[in-house]
């Protein structure tokens, strides 16, 4: 059964690596055997390290995936160095907190383009390696606003609704490559992207009395369904978005 979830032998391309989600979807997959190329605009170092003493290669790659082409470079960094992408784990993003009614056309710009825009280029970079041996896996990584609208984060939440959307046309065209398309949409997790919630009483409040399990997500809560999607264990599972929420949208 655990081969079924082994990923020995296989490179994973992890964006927004060194820190929160990224980094525990990272820990993961290199305990689950991966390899692993990591991606950020700031330094990933100490991940690779964490990677290196589960016994597995690391290689960090400082890149602002904002930029156009940065795409390309990012696939092609993982065929220099371990010569294949197999696992794409799109999980860079950001997040802008302002009234609709302020919204400035920067914020809605910034987070369209890292979060929307360079999950489709970076998918589709990785998609033409992983054509190559008729197998990969796309795990996108979504958000709770894919179905809920949020409240003062406009352009979030039409990045991660085109998540989501992204996901299903993928997830169409490629299924007959061998290339499996996921996304995984947690749900309020502690990391640097909720800081501003969490330090917010009567909205940290009300948000941990919603969740049935009675606590915030940890990165570590997304580490079985990151495999799972990384893993021949879901090798007839395309265009799903995976709710790992402790039962939020159950509510
Ligand atoms: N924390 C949550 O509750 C939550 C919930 C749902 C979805 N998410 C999503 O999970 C993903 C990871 O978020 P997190 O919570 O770990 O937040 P985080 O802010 O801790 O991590 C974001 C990562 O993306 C990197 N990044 C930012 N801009 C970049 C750029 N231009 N180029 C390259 N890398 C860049 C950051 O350096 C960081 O490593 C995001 O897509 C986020 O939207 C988070």
């Amino acid at each position: 059964m655990t081969s079924l979830f082994d990923l020995s032998g296989k490179t994973a391309l992890i964006t927004g690596a060194s820190t929160g989600l990224g980094r525990g979807m990272t820990l993961g997959l290199a305990a689950a055997g991966a390899d692993a190329l990591l991606v950020d605009h700031v330094a990933s170092g100490a991940v690779a390290d964490e990677v290196r003493s589960l016994g597995r290669r690391a290689v960090s790659l400082t890149l602002d995936l904002a930029q156009s082409g940065s795409a390309a470079l990012a696939v092609e960094a993982a065929v220099r160095e371990f010569g294949k992408v197999d696992i794409l784990v799109n999980n860079a993003g950001i997040i802008r907190r302002t009234p609709a009614m302020d919204f400035t056309e920067k914020d809605w710009d910034d987070v369209m383009t890292l979060n929307a825009r360079s999950v489709f280029f970076l998918a589709q970079a990785a998609a033409r390696d992983m054509r190559k041996r008729r197998y990969g896996k796309i795990i996108n990584i979504a958000s709770l606003l894919a179905f809920q609208g949020g409240i003062r984060v406009p352009s979030y939440a039409a990045s991660k609704g085109a998540v989501a959307q992204i996901t299903k046309a993928l997830a169409n065209e490629w299924a007959a490559e061998g290339i499996g398309v996921n996304a995984i949409a947690p749900g309020y997790m502690a990391t640097n992207n909720t800081k501003a919630l969490r330090e917010d009483p009567a909205r940290s409040g009300a948000i941990l009395e919603r969740i049935p399990a009675g606590r915030w997500g940890v990165p570590e809560d997304l580490q079985g369904a990151a495999v799972f999607l990384a893993s021949a264990a879901s090798d007839y599972v395309t265009g799903h978005v995976l709710v790992v929420d402790g039962g939020w949208m159950a509510r």
